[in-house]
């Protein structure tokens, strides 16, 4: 690492900084490749459950069927949220953003957990449990409540992500779309030290407990350039409108230096593993709606910028598009993000409580010194 005496200008933004020993997950930026624990993100995808990957992060190998169903029934009897908390989500302003939302009554669920305090692995799980079981059904009831409906309980013979489809949108969700949903929070689960989850290691290096480290990553998630850039994805691809306007579009927003959201990764410089089936599901889900647009937009914007730019699209580009048709609100994308990445942040959590070290760089310092202070009315 770059001490305090060099110049950080090579690390701007800490890129290629080894800020941790981790066993979690790796990207291999180069080569397109993803895995958590050693496995393959496609083999994960290909024949895994969510609920599974949970597992994998948090204890580093796949379970075993007792202790996967365990695990499971752990999770389910959690689903339902205090009720003090959804009480308090009804005061909420009603045009309140959902990830603002969802950090505030996050850290609201600490009062309300007797058991996940302390930062030893046996209290650290059951926040972790209470945490991913609860995630999701924050997500829902803020749907509902903002729509000024009463949230719907969970359903516990329903996995993660069936369950979240159900509370959301108040029906079953059919085989292919909960199947699509579950790859989707298994393809999102984990990505190394990216910026939510160095935050909640940053925060858990203080010993703070899991909620206060969670709504850090929360928050850290909800900006555009991380988490936040699904749901600009989808305002881009209605602001575009028309397949025919996006080679214009596009080069017009290069020409201002504008950014096209889901394009672009700090670490993969070809194609992201996890656009490669989020790419699948847009178009899966086109052909299921009969409308393809915003696949054949997505598509074209995703040319264009290989084209001109080189650049690839991430995790977040296709995304926008699956979500979208399965009629999930545009703000709803990050908090979705985020009923995922919990898996990925509570494993980072565990193990930096596991083996901590305060995380405490130093910055290279470059303002003025010497500087004499001049009375306030003499300036
Ligand atoms: N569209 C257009 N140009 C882009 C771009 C994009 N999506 N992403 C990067 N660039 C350009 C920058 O403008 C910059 O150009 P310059 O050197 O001429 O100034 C160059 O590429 C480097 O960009 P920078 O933002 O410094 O690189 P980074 O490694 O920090 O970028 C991201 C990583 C993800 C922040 C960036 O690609 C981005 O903002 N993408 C859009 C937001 C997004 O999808 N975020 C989700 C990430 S999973």
């Amino acid at each position: 690492m770059t001490t305090a005496t060099e110049s950080t200008a090579a690390t701007a933004g800490l890129r290629g900084v080894v800020a941790a020993q981790s066993s979690i997950g790796d990207v291999n930026g180069e080569q397109g490749i993803l895995i958590y624990q050693g496995y393959d993100i496609h083999d994960l995808a290909e024949h895994s459950t969510f609920e599974e990957v949970v597992f994998l992060l948090w204890n580093g190998r796949l379970p075993k069927k007792d202790e996967l169903e365990e695990l499971q029934t752990r999770i389910r009897r959690n689903y339902a949220a205090p009720t003090e908390v959804i009480a308090l989500m009804k005061q909420f302003p009603k045009d309140s953003e959902p990830m603002d939302v969802l950090r505030t009554s996050v850290s609201m669920l600490d009062f309300y957990d007797s058991q996940g305090h302390g930062t030893d692995r046996e209290h650290a799980v059951k926040a972790a449990i209470k945490l991913t079981a609860q995630i999701g059904t924050l997500v829902a009831a803020w749907e509902r409540i903002r729509n000024d409906k009463e949230p719907i309980a969970p359903d516990q013979s329903l996995g993660i992500a069936e369950n979240f489809l159900y509370m959301l949108r108040g029906e079953q969700a059919e085989a292919d779309e909960a199947r699509m949903m579950d790859v989707a929070l298994i393809l999102h689960a984990d990505h190394e030290l990216n910026a939510s989850t160095f935050t909640t290691r940053v925060i858990a290096g203080t010993l703070a407990d899991v909620y206060g480290a969670v709504t850090g990553g929360i928050a850290a998630l909800a900006g555009p350039l991380h988490g936040g850039a699904n749901t600009a994805v989808m305002k881009m691809l209605v602001e575009i409108g028309d397949e025919e306007a996006v080679d214009a579009w596009v080069d017009n927003a290069l020409a201002e230096k504008r950014k096209i959201m889901g394009i672009g990764h700090a670490v993969y410089k070809t194609e992201d593993p996890r656009a490669t089936w989020l790419r699948k599901y847009s178009k899966m889900m086109g052909e299921k709606k009969g409308e393809m647009k915003w696949f054949n937009m997505s598509q074209k914007i995703e040319k264009a910028m290989l084209d001109k730019k080189g650049m690839y699209p991430n995790v977040d580009f296709y995304s926008a598009s699956t979500y979208y048709l399965m009629d999930i609100p545009l703000d709803q994308y990050t908090p979705i993000f985020a009923i995922s990445r919990i898996s990925g942040w509570t494993g980072h959590i565990l193990e930096q409580y596991g083996n901590n070290k305060l995380i405490r760089p130093r910055a290279e310092y470059i303002g003025e010194r010497d500087l004499k202070y001049t009375p306030i009315d003499e300036r």
